[in-house]
């Protein structure tokens, strides 16, 4: 192919990309009708397009964050769309007690729990290596991510059990499975232990009809992801074969479809979504 026609068809496959991601709602299989979702960390990012997803879906939405304001405003743009079925928990998910409040909010709001989205999750200062992070910094980003994964799941379980369904999604990291130098102990660790303990729970909970399953996010647009700054993104960019950041609602359609009934047979796994960039040795060249 010419220099001329794969610059033009790299610009037609972005914008194609781009299209692919925008949320059609009216496109949307209503394969969550009946059901509740408690999603973590649903005032933003991720989360919020995994709420929006699930809701158009079907499904009543706790959203458990920190940020109430937020989470709020989210719930009326979702109210006025005729959205009826979504409430807020003021929940910092690494206190067990509003965790618990979190669980009974969907219990007492929906008569039940069928789907726990874990996606709160922080970072630390980036470029801390082992020898120079700090320990609070540390046990924070473990209490965060990785404890309170860990509650959600064990106060969701029972309801789960009672129910024999269940949907257990975790959104991990790409830094589970890489490093680089923006990446931190705390964060890398917390989101690997997470790949683990989404395996861990198929040994004592399929019986039951509950499925566990990560995603696995490569670089993602969110406010998160947005304060690398634009030089460090489009850097990061060049790195992807999709030649593009992904867009929350990639990774909100991966984690609908493991929340479905379609997805029943699918347990303990790590999907990535990443534009395919771990499964490429980078050389620095676009089309290497
Ligand atoms: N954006 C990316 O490129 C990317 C890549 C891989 C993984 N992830 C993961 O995806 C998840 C969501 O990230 P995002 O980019 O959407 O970030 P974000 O900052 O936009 O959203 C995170 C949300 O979690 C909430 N939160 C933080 N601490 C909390 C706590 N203790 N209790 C309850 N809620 C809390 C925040 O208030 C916020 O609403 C995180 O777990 C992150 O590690 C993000």
């Amino acid at each position: 192919m010419g220099f001329a026609l794969r610059v033009m068809w790299r610009g037609a496959a972005r914008l194609n990309l781009q299209n692919m991601t925008k949320l059609d709602r009216t496109k949307i299989a209503r394969r969550a009708t009946g059901k509740t979702a408690l999603v973590t960390g649903g005032a933003s990012g991720i989360g919020r397009a995994t709420v929006e997803r699930l809701a158009y879906e079907g499904a009543n939405v706790v959203i458990a964050d920190l940020q109430t304001a937020l989470a709020n405003e989210l719930r009326a743009e979702l109210k006025a769309q005729g959205f009826d079925g979504i409430s807020v928990s003021t929940c910092d998910v690494s206190d067990e007690q509003q965790v618990i409040a979190a669980v009974e909010t969907a219990t007492r709001a929906y008569g039940g729990l069928d789907i726990l989205v874990n996606v709160a999750g922080v970072s630390s200062p980036s470029r801390q290596s082992a020898t120079d992070m700090d320990l609070q910094a540390f046990k924070r980003v473990m209490a965060v991510n990785l404890q309170g994964t860990f509650l959600c799941i064990q106060h969701s379980l029972p309801i789960m059990i009672s129910r024999q369904f269940g949907r257990i999604v975790n959104v991990t990291s790409t830094a589970a499975l890489m490093t680089s130098n923006r990446t931190t102990p705390a964060y890398s660790s917390s989101k690997a232990a997470i790949a683990g303990l989404t395996r861990q729970l198929v040994y004592g909970y399929s019986r039951f009809g509950i499925t566990s399953n990560s995603v696995c996010p490569g670089h993602i647009k969110t406010p998160l992801s947005l304060r690398l700054g634009k030089e460090s993104l489009q850097a990061r960019e060049r790195t992807i074969p999709m030649g593009r950041i992904g867009e929350p609602e990639d990774v909100a359609a991966a984690i609908a479809f493991l929340s479905s009934d379609e997805a029943s047979f699918i347990t303990g796994q790590m999907l990535v979504i990443d534009g395919g960039q771990t499964s490429v040795i980078n050389y620095g060249e676009r089309d290497a």
